[in-house]
């Protein structure tokens, strides 16, 4: 006699392609009808127009199909709402995390590039992504790292943003590579942090024509050819979007845990929860988000909203996780980045500074949580 179970059972075997897990305890299936040896499931798919919807219908019926009794499957495939969504998502990653720590010694593919990827290694990685350009994403990054290194940790950027490098201008520094007698290249060390960028390659102001195959390569030579000393925090600026640093990243460091940083906008908030999207079916954690570009200080502590307000805390809300802080838009900021004193240094009293050293704490507390 078949059985509900036997038919859950079955489709126990078939997973999610982009999420890893099994349809079954990701919630993906919504009811199962069995009519003498026809069965009907109902599948909720993650996302509208799912391009692998073809392989979970083909896995279902195969799975299903071959259980004793059964004569048609019949698949019904329908979209999960922004609650479910979430729901699956998190229940992946938490698989995730399980996994990760049933098998704490197989690392991740990148556990030969350096010390500081070796399983036993305590540096965190911070990945800073942002939906698109123009959001304060390297500045972020130089005073985030600033903030910490002033909390008393040893701190390294990492400029992964190769055609839109920005942290020498940001931290001034200006020299070409070094390379010490092992051949390897030694970090810029300004304001105390360690910092390796493009633009140590690349002579004053000329472009970057780095093709394809040679960018895919770049973020292990990052690891593998450079001099990194012990560090406890590495902030990896990356390039804006979904494109092939975020995705190599999400594959080669899902260690990395990430800070997305956006703007008031609902715009910038689109963008910027599909990459979130990204980071979660890599099961990479998202810190929090960084929403810049708030508002300008004005005098009586009144706030002007100049670019609207409410995307951090949505964004925060939609992801679930928390929002570390509004920095506010203020020409210190903008004029610390283009003389290379980050404004943790050279303002330290203006509130997007402290606004800053608040971040670092939040980031110091929940990365070690
Ligand atoms: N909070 C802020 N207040 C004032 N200017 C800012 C602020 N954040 C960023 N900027 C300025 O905005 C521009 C873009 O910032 P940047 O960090 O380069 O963005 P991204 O890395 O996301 O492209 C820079 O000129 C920077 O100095
Ligand atoms: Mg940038």
């Amino acid at each position: 006699m078949l059985t509900e179970d036997m038919v859950r059972r079955a489709l126990s075997e078939v997973r999610d392609p982009e999420l890893h897990y099994d349809i079954v305890s990701l919630n993906m299936v919504r009811d199962i009808r069995i009519e003498g040896d026809a069965v009907a499931v109902d599948v909720a798919l993650t996302v509208q127009g799912c391009p692998l919807h073809q392989k979970i219908e083909t896995d279902v019926k195969k799975a299903v199909g071959t259980l004793p009794g059964v004569n048609r499957v019949d698949v019904r495939l329908d979209v999960m709402n922004d609650a479910e969504r979430r729901d699956a998502f998190a229940r992946a990653f938490q698989k995730s995390q399980a996994d990760r720590q049933a098998a704490p010694s197989s690392g991740s593919p990148s556990a030969q590039w350096s010390p500081l990827l070796a399983p036993d290694s305590s540096t965190i990685l911070l990945g800073i992504a942002s939906g698109k350009g123009g959001v304060g994403k390297s500045t972020v990054t130089a005073n985030v790292a600033v903030a910490l290194q002033r909390l008393g940790h040893r701190v390294g950027i990492l400029d992964m943003d190769i055609y839109g490098y920005s942290q020498g201008r940001m931290l001034g520094a200006h020299e070409p590579a070094r390379a010490n007698a092992a051949q390897k290249i030694v970090p810029w060390q300004v304001h105390e942090i360690h910092v390796v960028s493009m633009g140590m390659f690349v002579p004053d102001n000329q472009a970057v024509v780095w093709r394809g195959p040679m960018l895919g390569k770049m973020m292990q030579q990052f690891f593998t050819d450079v001099a990194w000393p012990p560090l406890d925090y590495l902030l990896i600026d990356l390039p804006p979007g979904t494109g092939d640093v975020a995705l190599d990243m999400a594959q080669r460091l899902p260690q990395a845990l990430l800070i997305i940083v956006t703007t008031p906008q609902a715009v910038a908030r689109e963008v910027a929860m599909r990459t979130a999207d990204v980071a979660r079916r890599a099961h990479q954690r998202i810190l929090g988000i960084i929403e810049n570009m708030s508002y300008v200080p004005m005098p009586e502590g009144h706030r002007l909203e100049l670019f609207g307000s409410g995307g951090g805390e949505s964004l925060s809300q939609a992801l679930d996780v928390p929002l570390l802080g509004q920095i506010p838009l203020e020409s210190s900021v903008r004029e610390g980045g283009d003389r290379g004193i980050p404004v943790v240094i050279s303002a330290p009293q203006s509130e997007a500074a402290q606004t800053f050293m608040q971040i670092a704490q939040k980031i110091d507390a929940a990365a070690h949580a």
